[in-house]
């Protein structure tokens, strides 16, 4: 655990930056090119301790892949793994246990899966409830709720699931184990969740019906289709650039140029919720790269913002931004408001405990809700002692507000951005101005 002592106020940023790639997509992108028939090239991998724990774990099931930096070339295996003859580490990622027990629940061999101290407390039962109902054998503590848990799969068969509460996570582990079913898998959600999986899956050839409901949003998957090799690219991660456009537009003269980076309709609700506090924040030179959208985004940073509310069915599209946009909303005019927000208690951490508790040592009022919290907006923050409980995204949040506030701010560990975003103070670094 490595401490981080923020010593200087910025004054402002200055410059462009292309942040690490987007993380669901990498995970996505190994994980389809291992079930693929034929080779996948991928192209701008994130290299990161969630996305290699992906890679372990496949490369543990006999997958082989040449790796040249961020280009990686995996021999897909058309969903025919090797019994693994270890346990398999998802270490801190919940993509990677969630969609590899959709994986694992395919192969008619033994298995255990098993995470991090942070991993191990969140919550399976949400894929392995619907992976049981579609035939895998999955065993674990709390009835399978709790990693470590063994997998045995196998003959699998279609189901129809209604997913209450709107999971990426959930939606692709059933449709990577649907792919193998008898019959077609349904998943349908409140709202719509990102859809990488689904963009990704149809540029290596697997048709997806993907039908707008009145409330909600529905996928259906034939099993039996078969996945080709392709190549795929990945844009810049919108969550790792929220926290250098954040320091941009909440310090007056700034003006930062965000090259390629995703803007899925899915995931950019955190820039547009940016918009809505007055932020200036464009799109420039708009493109698809591998079915996705892909901009640069040019921030100006103009002084203090308005206060806003998040609505509930605002939240997937800016799920992992909470920590920040309560940073954001601290700094704000007036008191802002976040509801339908209770995922956040069960990510890397108690999110919503973290964001509360930090924001409180640094002089902010804030109050607390089960799914939420509202926060009285303020001119100033006061350095503070930042605990992160691990958590690469509340110690870059909190980075990003101990470089605005007045005195020194202590981050207790922050070798835990390298799950997301390895070269996050570096980066921040060379845009920086200080005070
Ligand atoms: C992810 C989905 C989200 C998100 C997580 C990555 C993904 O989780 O918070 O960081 O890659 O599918 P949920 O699907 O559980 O909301």
């Amino acid at each position: 655990m490595r401490e981080f002592k923020i010593e200087r106020k910025v004054k402002r940023v200055k410059g462009e930056l292309r942040v690490p790639s987007d993380k669901s997509i990498s995970h996505r992108a190994v994980i389809f090119g291992a079930l693929a028939r034929g080779r996948t090239v991928v192209h701008s991998w994130l290299r990161s301790e969630d996305t290699l724990a992906t890679l372990n774990i496949l490369k543990a099931l006999g997958t082989e892949v040449l790796e040249d930096n961020t280009r990686l070339e995996i021999e897909g295996r058309n969903y025919t793994f090797e019994e693994p003859s270890n346990v398999l580490d998802a270490k801190n990622s919940g993509t990677t246990a969630r969609l590899m027990l959709g994986v694992l629940s395919t192969q008619p061999f033994f298995s255990t899966l098993t995470g991090d101290e942070s991993l191990r407390r969140r919550p399976m039962l949400r894929v392995v409830e619907p992976l049981r109902k579609m035939g895998a054998r999955i065993d674990g503590r709390e009835n399978g709720n709790k990693l470590p848990l063994s997998v045995r799969g196998g003959e699998l068969k279609g189901i129809s699931f209604f997913n209450k509460k709107a999971s990426a996570q959930v939606k692709s582990s059933l449709i990577i184990a649907g792919l193998r079913a008898e019959g077609m898998t349904e998943v349908s959600e409140p709202v719509l969740s990102r859809d990488h999986t689904e963009r990704m899956l149809r540029s290596f050839g697997v048709k997806l019906i993907s039908v707008p409901e009145e409330r909600g949003h529905l996928i259906k998957v034939r099993g039996g289709q078969e996945l080709r090799g392709t190549e795929v690219y990945c844009p810049a991660d919108p969550s790792s650039s929220a926290f250098p456009l954040a320091l941009a537009v909440l310090t007056e003269g700034s003006e930062l140029l965000l090259r390629d980076v995703l803007v899925n309709p899915t995931r950019d609700g955190f820039f547009r919720k940016l918009r809505e506090m007055g932020a200036e924040l464009t799109y420039e030179n708009e493109r698809e790269f591998s079915g996705e959208p892909v901009a640069d985004i040019l921030v100006r940073g103009s002084g203090r913002l308005k206060a806003v509310k998040v609505y509930p069915e605002e939240v997937p599209s800016m799920v992992d931004e909470i920590p920040i946009l309560a940073v954001v909303m601290a700094l704000a005019e007036g008191r802002s408001e976040v509801r339908g927000a209770k995922e956040l208690r069960v990510k890397e951490s108690d999110r919503i405990r973290a964001v509360v508790e930090n924001l409180r040592a640094m002089g902010v009022e804030v109050e607390e809700y089960e799914d939420g919290f509202s926060i009285e907006g303020n001119e100033r923050l006061k350095g503070a002692c930042i605990k992160t409980y691990g958590d690469h995204r509340i110690a870059m949040a909190f980075s990003v507000a101990g470089l605005l506030a007045e005195g020194e701010t202590v981050i207790d560990d922050i070798d835990c951005v390298k799950v997301s975003y390895p070269g996050f103070f570096e980066d921040l670094e060379s845009v920086v101005e200080y005070l």
